[in-house]
């Protein structure tokens, strides 16, 4: 069996046009949503991810400001700026790009974000609202994997979930949403002793560590749902993700393949979150 992709551009096309079509709604109230990008320092990776974003609100309707500042700036200057934004009315949504500058404190920072605007869904008020079942914004990525499920209709309730990574970012809040969706979940992690023997009971398998192969087709149980998180260049540069996606597509039901998976799904929740942050006014 070979399986099916589920198509992270494909869906965030449609989702992107529903939020165009919801942010012209608002821009006829006189409201347009905006999000302000704030970036500290010079990490390529970093530039290219804000611009996707800044460039992605612009084409849905969004207005957007880039801050750029140098890797100089300071905690207080910062966190000054995010005081700032958060009494601007024009801005709904702020985000501060990660990494910080290791002089910054980053929880801190966020801490600072009005749980309002954190359309990040960072801020321990977003977390404890995700844990919760209370209103408040999820963070980006694993509420882009719910919406890649959602879309091929799966029925989480009684199934078995295995998350492999506990990041504060991914592991953890994705951990929760499918525990919200009633799947029974496990959390595996570094010091998992046998990741394979609970790999092999999945019905669905997130895998969010950021390193090649964690996931082989002789650890997915045939027709379970893959869904690739991963973000990792391999030997010869291409972009690959955390799953053996040639071997485990013969063996899975679904699959997000790397590029053109989860990634696209990210900036695509961010202008979701961006757009209800205003909505929500
Ligand atoms: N760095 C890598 N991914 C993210 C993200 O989703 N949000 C922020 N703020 N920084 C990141």
């Amino acid at each position: 069996m070979t399986a099916q992709l589920i198509d992270g551009n494909a869906l965030s096309k449609q989702l992107r046009a529903e939020v165009a079509q919801r942010a012209a709604a608002l821009r006829a109230r006189g409201i347009t949503p905006g999000l302000a990008v704030v970036l500290v320092g010079e990490n390529p990776a970093s530039q290219v991810y804000v611009r996707n974003k800044v460039k992605a609100c612009h084409d849905a309707g969004l207005h957007s400001v880039l801050e750029q500042y140098p890797a100089g700036l300071t905690e207080a200057e910062l966190l000054a700026r995010v005081e700032a934004l958060n009494k601007d009315p024009a801005i709904h949504g702020i985000l501060v790009q990660l990494p910080l500058p290791a002089h910054i404190d980053a929880q801190k920072v966020i801490e600072a974000i009005a749980p309002a605007k954190d359309v990040d869904g960072f801020h321990v008020a977003s977390a404890g609202a995700l844990m919760t079942g209370m209103p408040g914004f999820w963070p980006c990525t694993p509420y882009g994997c719910m919406k890649m499920l959602e879309s091929i209709g799966y029925d989480l309730r009684g199934k078995h979930a295995v998350v492999i990574g506990r990041s504060n970012i991914v592991g953890k809040p994705m951990a929760l949403m499918l525990l919200q969706k009633n799947a029974t979940v496990s959390i595996c992690h570094s010091a998992t002793k046998d990741l394979k023997g609970m790999t092999l009971q999945a019905d669905v398998i997130v895998a969010a560590v950021g390193k090649q192969k964690v996931l082989t087709a002789d650890m997915v149980k045939p027709g379970a749902v893959v869904i690739d998180v991963g973000m990792n260049r391999n030997a010869e540069g291409k972009l690959c993700g955390d799953v053996d996606f040639e071997g485990v597509r013969e063996v899975a039901g679904y699959i997000t393949p790397v590029p053109g998976g989860v990634g696209p799904m990210t900036i695509t929740m961010l202008l979701v979150n961006t757009l209800e942050a205003a909505e929500r006014l």
